[in-house]
């Protein structure tokens, strides 16, 4: 196993281990307004939404966790099922493994093996500005092309890519190369944070390129420099300890981020709001802040690790939970959740 494997592999195994959680998760902040008076009948509330062109019967995406090492194939699988018998969208860990050795890709293209929906592909943005352009648009095609991806996730991690030993915190011409694949890749585009947020001011240069839509992905949920800490904490390195408890609940909640980059977007761009997502009544928050679709990554991992019966009833019990919250704030379609009132903020 080289070395990228074997971090991959540590991600994994400490964010079942520990608790990698940000100190205070933001859903707990925002309150939805109970209507006593629904006027509809709970077996009428419809989850399905068009997200990227495509029908998914739960306005959820399985966030992209892992591949790149051999245990992870049987998680992706895991959630590939579950995504299929569900109709959600999912996304795979960064591919960049894959494309250094070849032999790691089936780690990943088994979710194809499936009929997913909303297939998302993934690669950073630190590594991809270290290639030319040639490259860049060559190894985009080849990570669409390992899993059938509809949409290609560019993922901006330079919280965990700065704490991390073995970090490239290289965003020079980030933004540059995000636009140029963004016109002449030929496929969607979106760009998605690991755990830090985008703010309205990203989010306002973001809109300038073709992007096809933005994974929020704020602070409140798994927190990569907890994950860093405890990997620090095993090799006994006192100085990434210390930076990863510094930074531990770095980033903008998750949120702000919907209505920040909601505002700078004209909520013309589609919104997934991925970060501290635990259950269906954080995703129909999520959705009352003007999210399209929720994400979710660490509450999938430990039920995926296990098989797909038990990742099928996660889905089905989120499913759930987001049908009662739906009728208990009296809307029957996902689209009217917008219209529903909130609380957000510290309760008087
Ligand atoms: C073990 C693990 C590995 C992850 N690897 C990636 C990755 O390779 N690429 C990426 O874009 N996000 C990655 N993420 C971030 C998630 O997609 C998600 O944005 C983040 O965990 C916040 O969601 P959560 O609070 O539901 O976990 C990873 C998350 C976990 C828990």
């Amino acid at each position: 196993m080289n070395q990228t494997e074997e971090r991959k592999r540590e991600h994994v195994q400490i964010a079942l281990k520990e608790n990698v959680s940000a100190h205070h998760n933001f859903w707990d902040d925002v309150h939805l307004i109970h209507n006593a008076l629904p006027e509809i009948n709970e077996n009428e509330v419809n989850l399905s939404i068009q997200l990227f062109g495509k029908k998914l019967k739960l306005p959820l995406i399985i966030s992209g966790m892992t591949g790149g090492y051999s245990e992870s194939r049987k998680i992706n699988e895991h959630l590939a099922a579950a995504a299929a018998t569900f109709q959600v969208g999912m996304g795979v860990g960064s591919q960049r493994a894959a494309l250094e050795n070849q032999k790691l890709a089936e780690t990943y293209s088994i979710i194809k093996d499936y009929d997913i929906p909303l297939k998302i592909a993934n690669i950073g943005a630190s590594q991809m500005v270290l290639w030319d352009k040639k490259n860049i648009l060559e190894n985009a095609g080849k990570i669409v092309e390992m899993i059938d991806a509809d949409v290609l996730a560019v993922c901006l991690n330079f919280l965990q890519e700065s704490i991390q030993p073995e970090g490239e915190a290289n965003a020079k011409s980030c933004l540059a190369t995000i636009d140029m694949l963004s016109r002449e890749f030929g496929r969607p585009i979106i760009v998605k944070e690991s755990g830090a947020g985008i703010s309205r001011k990203v989010a306002n240069q973001l809109k300038k390129t073709k992007i096809s839509g933005i994974d929020v992905g704020g602070a409140g949920g798994t927190s990569f420099s907890a994950v860093e800490y405890y990997r620090a904490k095993i090799k006994g390195d006192a100085y990434n300890i210390r930076a990863g408890k510094t930074f531990w609940d770095w980033g903008i909640p998750t949120p702000t981020c919907i209505l920040e980059v909601g505002k700078a977007t004209n909520w013309e761009l589609p919104i997934i709001a991925t970060g501290g997502i635990r259950n269906g009544l954080d995703v129909a928050k999520a959705l009352v802040l003007g999210a399209n679709a929720a994400g979710m990554a660490h509450s999938l991992l430990k039920p995926a690790l296990k098989d797909k019966k038990t990742t099928e009833l996660e889905l089905d019990m989120i499913a759930r939970e987001l049908r009662i919250t739906m009728f208990l704030v009296g809307v029957d379609s996902v689209e009217k959740l917008s219209t529903v009132e909130v609380k957000y903020g510290l309760t008087e």
